[in-house]
């Protein structure tokens, strides 16, 4: 018998965190956060408690199959044909593993299957590595909230991901992202 696992087992595995234990695990995950991430990526206490009381938007998880654990995670809100993402976080000893941009991917391709033409979300001028994750899936500016955020204070970026935009993105490449935000 070959001592490799076979591919299902190794590669990581996306979840739905709204039924099952899921929604144990994940507040368990989003008290494990760093405070100042949980501060700083809306995680606090009323995410807490709407996880804790089953009334929950859309949410996915992505497991690494080596770890046997949650990675990270995904969700927001989904009204008719609009979504809103509210929190995209991968726990900082995972990153830049590839695993932020499976777990966006299968999430938006879930929402497109879902009827939704337009999704939003709302970004630090300064998250780099965000912003250029989401242009390279599509999503585009769509304006600026000035002053948005505090601590520190800064601007937000608005985005939006239109489906029929959305199957094109593997096109955009990273400098056409950063150069259609100004
Ligand atoms: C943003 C975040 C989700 C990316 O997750 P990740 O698993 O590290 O990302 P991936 O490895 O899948 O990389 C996907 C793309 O993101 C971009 N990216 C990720 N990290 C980056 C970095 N440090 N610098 C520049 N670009 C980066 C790149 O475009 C990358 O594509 P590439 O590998 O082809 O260059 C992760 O950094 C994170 O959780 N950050 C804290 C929470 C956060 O900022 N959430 C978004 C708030 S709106």
């Amino acid at each position: 018998m070959s001592e490799e696992s076979p591919a299902f087992l190794s590669s990581p595995r996306i979840v739905d965190l709204t039924t099952g234990v899921w929604p144990q695990v994940v507040e368990r995950f989003l008290l494990e956060m760093p405070l100042e991430d949980r501060q700083a990526f809306g995680a606090g206490p009323a995410l807490v408690a709407e996880f804790a009381s089953g009334r929950l938007g859309r949410f996915s998880g992505i497991l690494d199959p080596g770890k046997a654990a949650l990675v990270g995670i995904v969700g927001g809100w989904v009204l008719d044909a609009e979504a809103e993402i509210h929190l995209l976080y991968i726990r900082k000893e995972d990153r830049r593993r590839g695993f932020g941009r499976r777990l966006l991917s299968s999430y938006l391709s879930d929402l497109d299957r879902g009827g939704v033409t337009a999704s939003y979300l709302e970004v630090r001028e300064s998250n780099r590595p965000a912003r250029f994750l989401y242009y390279s899936l599509g999503f585009t500016l769509e304006g600026v909230r000035k002053g948005y955020y505090q601590n520190p204070k800064e601007d937000g970026v608005v985005m939006v991901r239109r489906s029929s935009s959305g199957s094109s993105a593997d096109a955009v490449t990273l400098d056409e992202g950063a150069r259609s935000d100004g």
